[in-house]
């Protein structure tokens, strides 16, 4: 038989455990366990897009992105975050996935460390292999928020760190100074930050701080998907050090050559129109995660309130978490995330109010099952 030889770093990642997961989702079921809104995208961003497509703006665009949507997401860099990124120091790209993917390529040699939260985003460590680097978990302390201390002892000799806040499964939101103190202390170690900023606007106490503030050698990450519900629109960016948008900017050449052209004058709609949509997602969310983190205390669960993103991470048990998922609530085994939280799980509360109230009756029945 013939052997269909593969390369070893292909071999040695897995499909996200989440999408087979979601794949053998019954009819009935619920499902809080995909990462996205359940919004769908404004109108007046739809209508960006139909514009573009009637216009014929549907050719390559330039590598970088198109200058308008550069302008104005230098301008968002300003207004939301006091940060000065020129145009030129942007990439528009496929997603901040991609964003990740063509940093990661950009920066990591054979063998570099690598490291993020565990739990963490399941995307980091896959990508950290796929570029050639060791994925390495710094743990979280009771707060569900990065060790700061621990992770200093980790950074000596790493290359990069992804910091993430608000958190991908937690929900967490790092404080202002464990985000300076990671970054002046990484940066010092010559450490990059890599701050993957997706969630920044689904914060619902304290304000975002973005990682760039606190150091010079770092990556912001950022996407559409989130903020304006445009997860299948894919569009998101990179913006950091000029030499490194240079490096970043060759794997985003060679691999993607350039985000969708309509998707990208969509976005300059969604980032130069009206941002009261943002607000009433946000305030949508908040009453979820209000409604849900009460009920789980009900049946007596303890963990800290998320402050941010639509995840809520709990200690439901990995037995209680199976048999929820049986009573057709999709739910995300914390094992998914890393090695650090195998009892939690993930619930992505971005359903509809009917929903999650359904998803709440349901795994009280799951926990009453004894
Ligand atoms: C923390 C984090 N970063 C990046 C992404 C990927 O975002 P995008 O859909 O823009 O590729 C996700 C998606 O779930 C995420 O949770």
């Amino acid at each position: 038989m013939k052997d269909y030889r593969s390369a070893e770093r292909c071999q040695g990642i897995e499909i996200s455990g989440i999408r087979k997961l979601f794949e053998a989702a019954g009819p009935d079921s619920i499902n809080m366990g995909l990462g996205q809104p359940d919004f769908d995208t404004p109108d007046h961003i739809k209508e960006a897009a139909i514009r573009a497509i009637r216009e014929g703006k549907t050719g390559y665009t330039s590598n970088m992105g198109i200058p308008e949507l550069r302008e104005a997401i230098s301008e968002k860099f300003q207004k939301e975050n006091g940060l000065s990124y020129p145009p030129d120091r942007i990439i528009v790209t496929a997603g901040a996935s991609e964003a990740l993917h063509i940093v990661m390529h950009a920066l990591i040699d054979p063998g570099d460390r690598v490291l993020f939260a565990d739990p963490g985003f399941v995307s980091y460590g896959s990508l950290a292999i796929l570029a050639g680097g060791r994925p390495e978990g710094v743990s979280l302390n009771n707060s569900l928020c990065i060790d700061v201390e621990k992770a200093k002892e980790q950074m000596d000799g790493a290359r990069l760190f992804v910091l993430n806040s608000p958190g991908n499964p937690t929900g967490a939101v790092e404080p202002e100074e464990s985000i300076r103190a990671l970054v002046e202390y990484g940066n010092d170690a010559g450490v990059t930050i890599v701050s993957d900023e997706v969630y920044e606007h689904f914060i619902y106490q304290g304000t975002h701080r973005s990682a760039a503030l606190y150091g010079e050698d770092v990556v912001t990450v950022n996407a559409a998907s989130k903020t304006y519900a445009m997860t299948g629109w894919r569009l998101g960016y990179l913006a950091g050090p000029k030499e490194y948008v240079e490096q970043s900017l060759k794997v985003h050449q060679y691999a993607q050559a350039c985000a969708t052209s309509i998707a990208q004058y969509a976005a300059v709609s969604a980032y130069t129109g009206p941002q009261d949509c943002v607000a009433v997602m946000r305030e949508e969310y908040r009453w979820r995660r209000d409604y849900l983190y009460g009920e789980l205390k009900k049946m007596g669960f303890s963990f800290p309130l998320p402050g941010g993103a639509f995840y809520m991470f709990a200690p439901l048990g990995e037995s209680l978490t199976e048999k929820i998922i049986r009573r057709g609530v999709i739910i995300v085994p914390g094992a998914a995330f890393g090695c650090n939280a195998p009892g939690y799980a993930r619930m992505n509360y971005a359903v509809a109010r009917d929903s999650l109230r359904k998803a709440v009756e349901r795994i009280r029945a799951a926990r009453e099952e004894g």
